[in-house]
């Protein structure tokens, strides 16, 4: 797959980014875009020969989409939702194969079975769980848990400063008890701030 990338693009994607957390906080939940080293982290380890049907949760300006789409296989579909749509008009503009739809991830199955992609081999997330409220995370968590094949991978992180917090043990907790085992952990140092990625694979 092929990235459409122009000359500063990277600092119209902090700008863009910036801008959006400050109209909502909340919902962006960071200050800027995440590593490419993160990025890579994340995706890196999944077995891409054999992933058909891909999802991202939260992609914001795409630091993720472009880790997952340098690595699908011909063929491989991947759907990134974000529900906001300035960010998904950056992401059409910049990964054409990517599709990308402006909506609540609440709504993952529904838009995985209108398109004939489910269950999903892969979800990745950049959700900021810890700022959405707690019954968005739930019906969430439950999606990424119905439209996951079992053997499915679920990878997300959390920030290191805040991995102790009760709702980051909590949130461990609520995916490890609906994938039905722990998750493996990856420290990654070279973000800002540094990171936990954590992926689960659904057991049962
Ligand atoms: C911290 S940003 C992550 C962006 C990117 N993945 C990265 O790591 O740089 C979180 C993203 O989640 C999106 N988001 C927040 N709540 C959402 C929801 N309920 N459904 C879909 N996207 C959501 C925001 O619009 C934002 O783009």
């Amino acid at each position: 797959m092929t990235e459409r990338r122009t000359a500063g693009a990277h600092w119209h994607d902090h700008l863009l980014f910036l801008g959006r957390f400050v109209r909502s906080p909340r919902t962006v939940g960071a200050i800027a875009p995440s590593s490419r080293r993160l990025a890579e982290r994340m995706v890196d380890g999944l077995d891409w020969a054999s992933a058909r049907r891909v999802a991202e949760l939260g992609p914001g300006t795409g630091i993720v989409t472009g880790a997952i789409a340098r690595r699908l296989a011909s063929g491989a579909c991947c759907l990134a939702v974000d529900r906001d749509a300035a960010f998904v008009g950056r992401l059409h503009a910049r990964w054409p194969q990517v599709e990308c739809v402006a909506e609540g991830a609440e709504a993952l199955a529904a838009l995985g079975e209108a398109r004939g992609l489910l269950p999903f081999d892969h979800i990745v997330s950049g959700l900021p769980f810890a700022s959405l409220p707690a019954a968005t995370t739930g019906l969430i968590l439950d999606a990424i848990r119905d439209t996951l094949r079992i053997g499915g991978t679920f990878t997300t992180f959390q920030y290191v400063h805040a991995v102790r917090f009760r709702s980051a043990s909590a949130f461990r907790e609520a995916m490890t008890g609906r994938m039905g085992a722990a998750p493996t952990r990856q420290l990654v140092v070279g973000n800002l701030p540094p990171a936990l990625v954590l992926r689960w694979r659904r057991a049962t």
